[in-house]
């Protein structure tokens, strides 16, 4: 059982956790991700490492409530316990050699853009970091990414706050001002995700996507989180979830994403009821 630390709502749909795991914080990179179950009988669901404290013993997860599962994580309050936090899973971010990347996250990807951001900032990397969100509402970590950023664009959809406009608007707007990346890390919706590499081919940029397509045992077993990457087969849980953007099929990406939508509407009926 994992001791939930701390609780905080980020904004009305979006929630941080604080879990006490020391043997997974000693071992986390940003880019990895936990199975999370919050009871024994839940589903499992994967959350990608938001932060962790090596010293406290603790790992971050941030996550919007969206269905069944995350409405039940959600219904623990500071002092209860996940039944399940499984993890580190997946590969870590490589961030070796990098001297000067564009972050690009949108909505709750942020939370796992942040970290990433983070390391790179840390080992004395230029960050440059593009974050949006739908409206100022649901606006979650602008002071943690300006902390780690050289520079930082903010993007609302309904310009209710920073500039109006989608990120791939603020990306090119940093590349024509002469910035030289080494390489974009761009985590977020798949549409925002297809749109940042078509964005970075334009310019013969490389680019990194994380994908988080619905997992299931979070080991290569299941299948569940199959994609097509280069024309090959590869599991987002083992080979990934980054992936070289201008390799990943978006189209079969989203496609398989939708198919669960009525389960997870079922779910979340089940869960409220
Ligand atoms: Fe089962 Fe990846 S979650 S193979």
């Amino acid at each position: 059982m994992y001791k939930i630390i701390q609780k905080v709502a980020l904004n009305p749909t979006v929630t941080k956790m604080v879990i006490e795991a020391p043997l997974i914080a000693k071992k986390a990179q940003p880019g990895q991700f936990i199975i999370v179950r919050p009871f024994e009988d839940s589903e499992r669901i994967p959350l990608t490492v938001a932060g962790y404290d090596r010293a406290a013993g603790t790992v971050d997860i941030i996550f919007q409530i969206v269905g069944g599962t995350t409405m039940e994580l959600n219904s623990l309050n500071e002092g209860d316990c996940v039944h399940d936090f499984v993890g580190p899973l997946g590969r870590a971010t490589e961030t070796e050699g990098l001297k000067k990347v564009c972050v690009v996250g949108g909505g709750v990807g942020c939370a796992i853009a942040l970290p990433v951001a983070r390391k790179l900032h840390e080992q004395g990397c230029v960050v440059h970091s593009v974050v949006g969100f739908r409206s100022k509402d649901l606006l979650i970590l602008e002071d943690e990414f300006r902390a780690c950023s050289d520079e930082l664009r903010v993007m609302t959809d309904d310009g209710s706050y920073g500039t109006k406009g989608v990120v791939t608007a603020a990306l090119e707007e940093l590349i024509n001002a002469g910035n030289q990346y080494d390489l974009v890390i761009t985590i977020g919706p798949l549409i925002m995700m297809k749109f940042v590499v078509k964005t970075c081919q334009k310019y013969g940029l490389k680019s990194i996507v994380s994908m988080n397509p619905i997992m299931i045992d979070g080991t290569g077993m299941c299948g569940g989180c199959r994609l097509t990457v280069g024309g090959q087969t590869k599991f987002a849980c083992v080979d990934g979830p980054d992936f070289d953007g201008d390799l990943v099929d978006f189209d079969e990406a989203m496609a398989r994403g939708t198919m669960y939508r009525p389960f997870e509407a079922h779910a979340r009926e089940a869960a409220c009821n």
